[in-house]
């Protein structure tokens, strides 16, 4: 039986999302804020986290997360990413991502209410790549306020810079549910 307190956020909970499942477990509770559509018109920009179904052999509870870019002109594609995310027991958040760029990454960092600090731990390419091989990245998540997040990708290639990073890519996204 659910003590009376966790049965009623639960009902709040149920009553003012009713479009979502989000019953996140404590852990990934940190991401809520992260959760959602968001949406950068100026770049033509999608971010699409969710949670997504649990596989019951490894029992560990994934936020999906997609993110993809168009151009405005000509409505092509640019690079998507494609991947998961979670918290451990022990609160350090995982990335997972995969992309058309040709590269996995895995991505381990610090969620706190605002901001989200991934750090690069590991990452794959296809030989045949025009990208240069990324020998460290660094994604940030901000989150403004309820309607704005902005995310920063920093990042060191085979060529430069020769120590740190370099901003790759910063973009401000408004949140569409
Ligand atoms: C995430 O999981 C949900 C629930 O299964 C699904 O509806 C959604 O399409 C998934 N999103 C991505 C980006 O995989
Ligand atoms: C996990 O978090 C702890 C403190 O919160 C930190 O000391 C540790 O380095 C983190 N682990 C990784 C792999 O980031």
């Amino acid at each position: 039986m659910l003590p009376l307190r966790n049965a009623f956020s639960i009902f709040i909970f149920v009553t003012l999302v009713p479009f979502t499942q989000q019953v996140l477990n404590e852990q990934n509770e940190k991401l809520q804020w992260i959760m959602g559509k968001w949406r950068s018109e100026f770049f033509r920009k999608e971010l699409i986290i969710d949670e997504a179904p649990v596989a019951k052999s490894a029992n560990v509870q994934f936020l999906n997360f997609s993110a993809r870019a168009w151009s405005h002109s000509t409505k092509d594609h640019f690079h998507d990413e494609w991947g998961y995310l979670t918290v451990d027991p022990a609160g350090n958040a995982t990335l997972m991502t995969t992309g058309n760029n040709g590269f996995t990454t895995y991505e381990v960092g610090q969620v706190s209410p605002n901001k989200l600090v991934l750090t690069l731990k590991d990452i794959g390419r296809i030989s045949f790549s025009r990208d240069l091989p990324v020998e460290d990245l660094r994604r940030t998540f901000i989150r403004h306020d309820d309607r704005y997040m902005e995310q920063v990708i920093e990042m060191r290639t085979a060529t430069h810079p020769k120590v740190g990073y370099l901003e790759h890519t910063r973009v401000v996204y408004t949140r569409l549910n």
